[in-house]
């Protein structure tokens, strides 16, 4: 029908699910940077093994407190944390194996409470000094708005020089649609 807006299957979230899958499996130490709504958490908790411990961040109670709601059943796994993902290190102290972040601002919330360009690449750069080898990283950026230029920016510069005898740096993002849209970048460690 003319006009009807289908759903979309291949969105930079959806992609970045279906690559995290298959780490999934064997990850023991999962970093959620970004709980938001939990639907993330959610995806990682259904997708990991029993064993496997998942930490989430936010700086915003209400949207942790919204997450617990939807990761009830996986509460023995999931490690709710009211805190920047910049102090990440405070809580997590083994190899990380499969982390991500969800950029921007809660969906539905303060669009003030963003995350920020220089915060945000502190705390990547962080959690890539502690990725294990074969770990993934999947950072979604939204540069369609003020900070999320910014902080989309300031992370391709880094991105792009990361050695690729450690690391592989893979971006995905929507060809026909304006440099607003999305964008996925997965970092892999592929050597100590
Ligand atoms: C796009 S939302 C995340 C969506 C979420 N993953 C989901 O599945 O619903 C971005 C979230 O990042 C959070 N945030 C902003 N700055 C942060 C920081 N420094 N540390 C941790 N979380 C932060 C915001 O509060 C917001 O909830």
């Amino acid at each position: 029908m003319a006009g009807e807006c289908l759903m979309q299957t291949i969105s930079a979230i959806d992609a970045a699910h279906e690559l995290l899958k298959k780490k999934l499996q064997n990850a023991l130490t999962i970093v959620d940077a970004t709980a938001g709504n939990g639907n993330d958490t959610l995806f990682l908790a259904q997708n990991s093994l029993e064993s496997a411990h998942i930490y989430a961040f936010d700086i915003q109670k209400s949207a942790l407190e919204r997450t617990a709601e939807i990761v009830e059943l996986y509460r023995n796994k999931v490690q709710l944390i009211l805190d920047s993902h910049v102090n990440v290190e405070k809580y997590v102290v083994t190899r990380i194996d499969v982390a991500m972040f969800n950029l921007g601002y809660l969906p539905g919330g303060d669009h003030a409470i963003t995350t920020q360009a220089e915060s945000t690449l502190e705390a990547v750069m962080k959690i890539i000094d502690c990725l294990a080898t074969n770990g993934l990283l999947a950072i979604t950026t939204y540069p369609g708005h003020e900070e999320g230029l910014l902080e989309y920016n300031q992370l391709v510069e880094y991105l792009r020089n990361l050695p690729m005898q450690e690391f592989t740096v893979a971006c995905y993002s929507m060809l026909n649609h304006t440099i607003k849209a999305p964008v996925l970048y997965l970092i892999e460690k592929v050597r100590r």
